[in-house]
Formats: C-alpha cells, structure tokens, sequence
C-alpha cells in the first residue's frame, strides 16, 4: 500500500487536518502536565536538511524522542546526496531502514520525486514553495488564543513566497478570509491564488489588507536561498513592515504570528513582534506538539487518536 505523505495541506483532508490540530493541542496539554506518553518505540525519523534550521529541526528530534522514538539528522555534506546521489535511490535506501523522512529542501520537486520512491511516509520541512507544517503550528496557535479560523480575516503582509502558498492553502482548507499585500513582482503561486478565488483578496497596501483582520502575518523579505538579492528586496519592501499603524487597523484582538526566525526593523517592527499582540514564541512552541500530532497520524493511520 502507498504510504500517506505529507508534503503539503492538501494532503490531509479539512477533516484530518482538525483532527490532527485538535490532537497537537491535547499532546501539549498533556506535555505540560508532565505526562509521558511514548507510543512508538524504536521508530526512527530520517531528517535530511538541505537548508539550515532551529526549529524544525529541534522540533521534530525532540517530538520523536519524546514518543519514544529518535531521529537521525542528515546534512548534505556528510552524506552522498551531496554527492550526486539521486534522490529516488536515496528514498528507496532511507525508506528501507528508517519509519518517517522529513526533508528540507529547495526545490519541491526534489521532496516529490522522493516521496513518490519512499515506501514510508514523507514530510515537507520546507520547500521554496511551501511550509505546510509551519502552518500547522500558527493555525493550532490561533485555535488556541481565538478559537476556530473558519470565516475569519487573515492578512498576509509582505513576500508572496512559501509561507504565503501555506497560507493560500490553509484558507482553503480551513476557509477563512486571506487579503494578501505582497510588493509587486513578489505575488505567490499563480495557481493557488486561482484555487483560492472567492477567499482571497491580492492587495498592495498593507494598512487596507489588515483591516478588520483577526489575524496578521508575515516572514522574512529575503528566504533562504534568495540571500543575493537582499539588497533589491530590501528595498522594494520598504512599507511592507508590520508596524504598530498595520496592527492598529486590525481588530482589537487581533494576533500577530511570525515563522521565525525574524528581522526586527526589516518586515516587523520591534515594537509589534515584541508586544502584547505578539504569539510567536506559542507559534514556534507548538511546532513541537503539532508535528508530534502529525507523526502519530502518519504513522497510525485510521487508528490514530482524534484528541
Ligand atoms: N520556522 C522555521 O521553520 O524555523 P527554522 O528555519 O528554524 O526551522
Ligand atoms: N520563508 C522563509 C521561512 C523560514 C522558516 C524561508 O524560506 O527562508
């Protein structure tokens, strides 16, 4: 049977996608009562990062030792892939020895091509396209403060890059209000804004796409692999940061999520990331519970826990 992989939000219906958000909040819950809880002894994850990382990676090493697993860290200097060995039969050595591969990586076709060889479940730790499990931390994060997305207004300020896609994608499957003020030449995925139709809004001015809004988010202006071109952006960026004025025109309640890590004077100010609105460090904290909740699915399949 094919494995289920999770390389984007669309791989897990709108129904699972609760579920799985739903139980990331009681694997935290019961983390912090103290409680262990290690189902999957023996298990292994295979982690290999093509590009650098704090949190996804800490993440998921801790996430798997704490159900009782580990995970093995892969960088591509110390292994043949960086070599040149194709990553179809890297996927078919790995998936033979290990339980889970999660990759960072630049292009997503790499993480295709090698969940389309793996015999166990892939996850996407981050392509140039998406970060599907960053979003599943900042929608578990806004569960938490503000209870359900549905309906509500989302702004997106900034770059149309791999975060944004996520974003696309999550109104979809969570249906929520998504208005994007992206500088122009930087617009997301061209097809996914189509997908999106009727829940997005592309806009230009960042104080229009926060009005109202029940949540705001952005990322760097430069990704990783874009480094080269930091001067120009930071230029064609310039008011495009997520001031105190852009939260003023959300609602009251309104909180602010960021990816980290983040430049404080670049696309946020220090005044916002560091202030009461501010729910990042919750943001990059359940990254731990909501890949935990992703594990256990992936690797329970139906009888995974529903909370
Ligand atoms: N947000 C995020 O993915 O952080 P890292 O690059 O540190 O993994
Ligand atoms: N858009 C950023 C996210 C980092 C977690 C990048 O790709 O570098």
């Amino acid at each position: 049977m094919k494995p289920r992989h999770f390389l984007s939000l669309f791989d897990l219906t709108p129904a699972e996608l609760q579920q799985v958000l739903r139980r990331a909040s009681a694997l935290k819950a019961l983390y912090r009562r103290g409680e262990r809880y290690a189902p999957f002894p023996g298990k292994v994850l295979a982690m290999i990062f093509e590009k650098a990382s704090t949190r996804t990676r800490v993440s998921f090493e801790a996430g798997m030792a704490q159900l009782g697993g580990s995970a093995i860290f892969l960088a591509p200097q110390d292994t043949q892939l960086g070599r040149g060995e194709p990553i179809e039969d890297t996927a078919r050595v790995l998936s033979s020895m290990v339980d889970l591969v999660m990759i960072r990586t630049f292009e997503h076709a790499r993480v295709e091509r090698f969940a389309a060889y793996s015999t166990v479940p892939v996850i996407n730790g981050l392509t140039d396209y998406n970060h599907p499990c960053q979003l599943l931390a900042d929608l578990q994060t806004f569960i938490e403060h503000r209870g359900d997305i549905r309906g509500r207004i989302v702004a997106w300020i900034g770059d149309g890059n791999n975060m944004c896609n996520s974003y696309l994608k999550a109104a979809i499957q969570c249906d929520f209000q998504l208005r994007i003020a992206v500088a122009p030449g930087y617009e997301p995925n061209a097809e996914l804004l189509k997908q999106a139709a009727g829940r997005v809004v592309l806009l230009r001015d960042p104080l229009v796409a926060a009005q109202d809004a029940d949540l705001v988010a952005t990322d760097v202006w430069s990704s990783m692999g874009k480094e080269a071109q930091q001067q120009r952006r930071a230029r064609d960026f310039a008011g495009y940061q997520v001031t105190a004025e852009v939260m003023a025109q959300a609602k009251p309640d309104a909180i602010f999520l960021h990816c980290l890590p983040a430049h404080r004077g670049e696309e946020v100010s220090a005044e916002v990331i560091d202030g009461p609105q501010s729910r990042v460090w919750d943001e990059a904290e359940n990254r731990l519970h909501a890949q935990k909740a992703l594990m256990e699915f992936l690797l329970l399949g139906e009888s995974a826990p529903v909370a």
